[in-house]
């Protein structure tokens, strides 16, 4: 039985490739809800059936967990999904909590990058009402890098300005922490990491969900029995689409590998 990964489009490929590093004797499908994406800016009603149709099919192809490698799906449906499919699912959330603890001693501040929809939910607002007691967390919504990012866009000449405008306004020398709360915005850690300064670490939820993905298969002894085999399905239904998602993870395996992990 595989593992699935599911998200909106070609973001939680970032998930699954350290999920392939970390558990090789696993198999696997990712499933892009292509036909859909973007979840971010779209109204939560609206996503969540997109969600629900996709789980669905997920169900019937008999998998043995589900990961959610979407902060904007498991901010608006993991616990909904949860009561509905008996498979165990392991969701995603921005990695705020520590980024604060890294951040609070030396006081500096944590700015999180996000979807629009992921930063509106009352997931989000709890979470920062939970761990931010010295309010030193900002966020910057960035629906743009999902754009360019499912039309494969990485050129430094168009992704450099863009991030250097949106950034303008932040001053960086007083952060100590980007979280990348999208799993889309790790493809672009070489041009983030190029803009901001060397201190300020770039922090990824992708190895977190991994370790919390470990332990579920190891609690439910459901681990292995795999070979590292990926099958990639896509709400679109067209092979161009399944080239597409194995272009990705192609373009992720030459990328470097995250520099913070997350636990
Ligand atoms: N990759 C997704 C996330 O982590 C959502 C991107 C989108 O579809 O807007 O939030």
């Amino acid at each position: 039985m595989r593992i699935a990964f599911l998200d909106s489009g070609i973001g939680g490929i970032t998930v699954l490739r350290e999920a392939m590093n970390r558990l090789p004797e696993e198999n696997f499908i990712y499933y892009a809800d292509t036909a859909h994406v973007p979840y971010g800016t779209k109204p939560r009603e609206v996503v969540r059936q997109s969600l629900f149709q996709a789980v669905r099919e997920l169900h019937a192809e008999n998998i043995k967990a589900l990961v959610i490698a979407c902060n904007t799906a498991t901010s608006i449906a993991v616990g909904a999904l949860r009561s509905e499919f008996p498979f165990p699912i392991i969701g995603m959330e921005p990695a705020v909590k520590p980024a604060v603890e890294r951040n609070l001693p030396q006081r500096k501040r944590v700015l999180v990058l996000a979807t629009p929809l992921t930063l509106k939910e009352s997931k989000f607002h709890d979470l920062v009402a939970k761990v931010d007691g010295e309010t030193i967390v900002d966020t910057l919504p960035l629906p743009e890098l999902v754009a360019y990012c499912e039309r494969m866009e990485f050129r430094d000449r168009i992704i450099q300005p863009f991030l250097r405008e949106k950034l303008r306004p932040y001053p960086l020398e007083q952060y100590g922490s980007i979280v990348l709360g999208c799993t889309h915005f790790p493809y672009y850690r070489e041009h983030l990491r190029r803009i901001v300064p060397a201190h300020v670490e770039l922090i990824d939820g992708g190895p977190g969900t991994v370790n919390r993905l470990q332990y579920i298969l190891d609690t439910h002894g459901i681990r292995g029995g795999g070979c590292g085999h990926v099958r990639f399905m896509s709400s679109k239904r067209v092979p161009e689409e399944t080239e597409r998602l194995r272009q990705a993870m192609q373009l992720l395996q030459s990328l470097e590998p995250p520099e913070l992990t997350t636990g």
